[in-house]
C-alpha cells in the first residue's frame, strides 16, 4: 500500500523526483489492474489518495509534470487487449467552427465548390453533437456481427461483445434494411445515470468517473463484457459506413430509415433551409441543452443531398460536406506557476503554462498552451499571475486572460529565452516568423528525440512499444541516434540493458520487424520534413509514385532551373515555401545517408491511386479558365480521385489542359507544346465514364 510521503515542504527536488516516479509507477500499476485486468486490488479512495499525493508533488515541482505523468492522461487509458479491425470505410473526424461567421463561410464554400447559383436552395441537416464515443456497428444478413471503436479512424478495436450489452443497439435489422450495412453513431451515458453510477461505485468504494463521457469510455472498453452490461450505456445513430444498397437521396431520408430499423436518432435533428435556419437550430439546441439529460458539445451541420455529399467528398481527416459548430468553451480561474519551454522536432521553442491543477468542465487541467513569445507579451502573462483558463472540446487548454487586479506587485514581465533550454544553442527568430527556433539542429537532444518520436508515431512507422520513455533512454545511451538506427536494434543490443528481459526484447523486435514494409506517403511523412504533414506527404506520394522516383526528382529539383523544380512547386497544394523545405532536407548529406540506410532496412511500397483503370490514371492535368458545371476545386478533387496529378502550369509532362471560359496564355503554351487541349464538355465526358 501507499506509504505516506514525507512532509511536502521538506522535499528536495531530488527526493520529489524519486517520490514522483514511485507514485506514478504505483498509479500505472493500479490503472492496469483496474482497466485491463478488471481486478482492482485497492479501493477507489485509496487510489484517489495516491493520485492526490502525486498532484501535490507536481504542484510544488511543476518540472516533474511530463506528458506521460498519470495526471496528464485524460480519460481511461488505452486498453491493448482488443483485436484491431480495419474500417472498410474510414471513420473520420469533423472540422470545428466556433462562430456564426465560420458557418456562413462554410456554406459559402459549399456553394462555391458545387457551383450553385444564388437561387439554388441548399438544405442542411442540423444534428446535436453528442459528447460520447463513436462506434461502428456492422450488420451482415441483417444480423449484428461486429462493433468497433473509432480508433485512429482507419482501424478500431473489436468491442462487439460490449456493444451487444447495449439494449439500444439492435441485434437484428428488418428485411427492408440492406443486407450488409455499417451504422455509425455515438455511445453515451445520461447525466442522471452517470450520477447514479458514481453513487453506486462510491457505495462499493469503487472508482468514480469525472464526467459522463469518461464513464461511457471506461465502461465500453472493459475487457469483461459482464462489467459493461451493468453500465447504463445508450446510443444515438447518425451515419453509415459500408453499405451494399443504394442510399436514399437525402441524409434526412437516411435518418428516417435508421428510425424504421429501430435505431435511436436524436429528436432535436432538423432539416434547415439555408444558413439562417441552421444557426437558429444551433440557438434552439443551445437553449434546450441544460434541460437535456445527456451532454452535447455542439451542433453538426450536414449537406442534406447525398449526391452533393458525394461530390464534395473528403479531405484527409474530415468530410467537406459537414462541420461541427461547437458550444463555447468552459472556463476556470487558477494560478500560473511556471512557464516551461519545450523544443520541438523542428527546433521551435514552445512555451507551456504550468498551472495549479484546476477542473475545467470536469477535466483536471494543469498545463495550457501559450503559443509563442508574442502571445505572452501581448497578454502580458507573468509567472505567478492569476489567469482564466479555457478548454473547448479536444483543443489544448488555453490562457484567455490575466486577472490583473490579482497580480502581486513584485511580478516582472516574462523574458522569453534567447538560448535553447536543452542544448544552449542560440535561439533565433527568423524575420516574418512568430516562432523562435533553436539553431542546434540535430546536436540538440530535444530536436533529435522529437524527430525520432515522430518517426515511430502512429501515422508514420507506427511502431508499438517504442514509446517516449524508450526513445529517450535509447537516445541517451546512443543505441538510437538516427531514425534508421531503429531498424538496427537487435536482441543483442537490448539484452545488456536494464529492464529488458528476453520476452520484452523479442516483442519489441517483432514490433519493429512487422513495420519494415511501409507505404510511400507514410514514409515521407515519417521523415519529419518541415511543413510536410500527412496530406502533403500523400500529395507527394501521389505525384511521384515510387521512393526512387521521388528521391531522384527531389535531387534534380535542387537546381531551380530544372523541370523537376518547376513540377514540384507547381503541384497544387505545394508551392515555393514547402518546396524550399523539401529541398533543404534533401540537400543535407546526413539526410541523404539516412535515406540510403532506410532504403536498405525497409521496403517502401509504391503509391497506388484509388482508381487504376480510368483514362486519367497517371496523367498530369492542368486546368485553366472558369468551368461552368463544377468549381475548380471539385474538378481537381475529381481528377485526383481518378488517379491523375494536378499541376498549376504547363510543361512537357502535361498530358491534358482542360480549358474553361477566358482561358489565357496556358492554352497558347499547350498548343505550342502539342499538348492535348480539351473543353469542359469533353472533361465531363472523361470523368463520367
Ligand atoms: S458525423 C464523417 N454526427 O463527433 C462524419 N459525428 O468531432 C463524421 N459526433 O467522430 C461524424 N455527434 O464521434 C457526426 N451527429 C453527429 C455526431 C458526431 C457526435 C462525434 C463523432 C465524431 C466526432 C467529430
Amino acid at each position: 500500500m501507499n506509504k505516506p510521503i514525507p512532509k511536502l515542504v521538506d522535499l528536495s527536488l531530488q527526493d520529489a523526483t524519486v517520490e514522483h516516479s514511485r507514485l506514478s509507477a504505483e498509479i500505472n500499476h493500479h490503472n492496469k489492474l483496474y482497466y485491463q485486468d478488471s481486478t482492482p486490488t485497492i479501493t477507489d479512495s485509496e487510489y484517489d489518495e495516491i493520485f492526490s499525493n502525486l498532484i501535490s508533488i507536481e504542484t510544488l515541482f511543476p518540472e516533474l509534470v511530463t506528458s506521460i505523468s498519470p495526471t496528464q492522461q485524460i480519460g481511461s487509458p488505452l486498453v491493448s487487449g482488443f483485436t484491431k479491425i480495419p474500417h472498410s470505410v474510414p471513420m473520420l473526424s469533423l472540422d470545428n467552427a466556433f462562430k456564426d461567421e465560420d458557418i456562413s463561410d462554410f456554406v459559402d464554400s459549399l456553394r462555391r465548390f458545387l457551383k450553385l447559383s444564388v437561387n439554388e436552395p441548399l438544405e442542411l441537416v442540423s444534428e446535436p453533437k453528442i459528447d460520447g464515443l463513436s462506434v461502428s456497428l456492422r450488420y451482415e444478413n441483417h444480423k449484428f456481427v461486429r462493433g468497433t471503436t473509432r480508433g485512429d479512424g482507419n482501424q478500431g478495436e473489436d468491442i462487439t461483445n460490449n456493444l451487444k450489452t447495449i439494449s439500444e443497439v439492435p441485434d437484428q435489422l428488418p428485411k427492408t434494411a440492406p443486407k450488409t450495412i455499417e451504422i455509425r453513431g455515438e455511445v453515451y451515458m445520461t447525466k442522471s445515470e452517470f450520477q447514479e453510477l458514481n453513487t453506486y461505485q462510491k457505495s462499493l468504494d469503487e472508482k468514480t468517473f469525472s464526467n459522463p463521457r469518461n464513464a461511457a469510455a471506461g465502461s465500453l472498453r472493459q475487457l469483461n463484457p459482464k462489467i459493461t452490461a451493468t453500465r447504463p450505456l445508450r446510443l444515438f445513430a447518425y451515419s453509415w459506413g459500408e453499405i451494399d444498397a443504394n442510399l436514399p437521396s437525402t441524409h434526412s431520408g437516411f435518418l428516417k430509415h435508421l428510425e424504421d430499423w429501430s435505431f435511436p436518432v436524436h429528436p432535436l435533428t432538423r432539416v434547415c433551409q439555408e444558413v439562417e435556419e441552421a444557426l437558429a437550430a444551433y440557438r434552439a439546441i443551445s437553449e434546450a441543452r441544460q434541460d437535456l439529460d445527456h451532454e452535447l458539445d455542439g451542433v453538426v451541420y450536414k449537406v442534406n443531398r447525398i449526391d452533393w455529399q458525394k461530390r464534395l467528398g473528403f479531405r484527409s481527416r474530415s468530410p467537406r460536406w459537414a462541420i461541427a459548430h461547437k458550444f463555447p468553451a468552459e472556463r476556470a480561474i487558477t494560478v500560473l506557476q511556471d512557464i516551461d519551454i519545450q523544443v520541438g522536432r523542428t527546433g521551435i521553442l514552445t512555451p507551456v503554462a504550468r498551472l495549479l491543477p484546476v477542473k475545467v468542465g470536469g477535466v483536471l487541467v494543469s498545463n495550457a498552451t501559450l503559443h509563442n513569445e508574442d502571445e505572452i507579451q501581448r497578454k502580458d502573462i507573468r509567472i505567478g499571475d492569476t489567469v482564466v483558463v479555457q478548454r473547448a472540446g479536444d483543443v489544448i487548454p488555453q490562457i484567455v486572460t490575466v486577472i490583473e487586479e490579482k497580480r502581486p506587485s513584485h511580478l516582472s514581465p516574462y523574458q522569453f529565452p534567447h538560448f535553447c533550454p536543452i542544448c544552449s544553442s542560440k535561439a533565433v527568430r527568423i524575420k516574418g516568423e512568430v516562432a523562435r527556433k533553436c539553431t542546434g539542429g540535430l546536436i540538440c537532444p530535444a530536436q533529435a528525440i522529437e524527430r525520432l518520436k515522430h518517426f515511430v508515431s502512429r501515422n508514420a512507422f507506427d511502431i508499438e512499444g517504442l514509446g517516449t520513455k524508450h526513445i529517450e533512454a535509447f537516445w541517451r545511451s546512443e543505441l538510437i541516434r538516427d531514425p534508421s538506427d531503429v531498424f538496427r536494434i537487435n536482441e543483442k543490443s537490448l539484452s545488456s540493458r536494464d529492464g529488458w528481459g528476453e520476452q520484452s526484447a523479442k516483442n519489441l523486435i517483432e514490433a519493429i520487424d512487422s513495420k519494415r514494409t511501409i507505404t510511400l506517403d507514410r514514409f515521407i511523412y515519417a521523415l519529419g520534413i518541415n511543413q510536410i504533414g500527412q496530406a502533403t506527404a500523400r500529395l507527394l506520394a501521389y505525384t511521384y509514385s515510387t521512393l526512387s522516383n521521388w528521391r531522384h526528382e527531389m535531387n534534380e529539383a535542387q537546381n531551380k532551373n530544372s523541370e523537376s523544380y518547376k513540377e514540384l512547386v507547381n503541384i497544387d497544394g505545394i508551392g515555393v515555401s514547402v518546396a524550399e523545405d523539401i529541398i533543404s532536407f534533401v540537400k543535407e548529406t546526413n539526410n541523404q545517408k539516412m535515406l540510403d540506410d532506410l532504403e536498405q532496412f525497409t521496403s517502401v511500397t509504391d503509391f497506388q491511386s484509388l482508381t487504376t483503370d480510368s483514362p486519367l490514371t497517371g496523367k498530369t492535368i492542368v486546368f485553366t479558365g472558369a468551368l461552368e458545371e463544377m468549381s475548380r476545386s471539385e474538378a481537381k478533387t475529381k481528377a485526383r480521385e481518378l488517379g491523375a496529378k494536378v499541376s498549376d502550369s504547363i510543361s512537357q509532362k502535361t498530358d491534358f489542359l482542360v480549358i474553361g471560359t477566358k482561358a489565357g496564355s496556358k492554352a497558347k503554351k499547350a498548343h505550342e507544346l502539342n499538348i492535348r487541349i480539351i473543353d469542359e464538355a469533353s472533361w465531363l465526358q472523361l470523368v463520367e465514364k
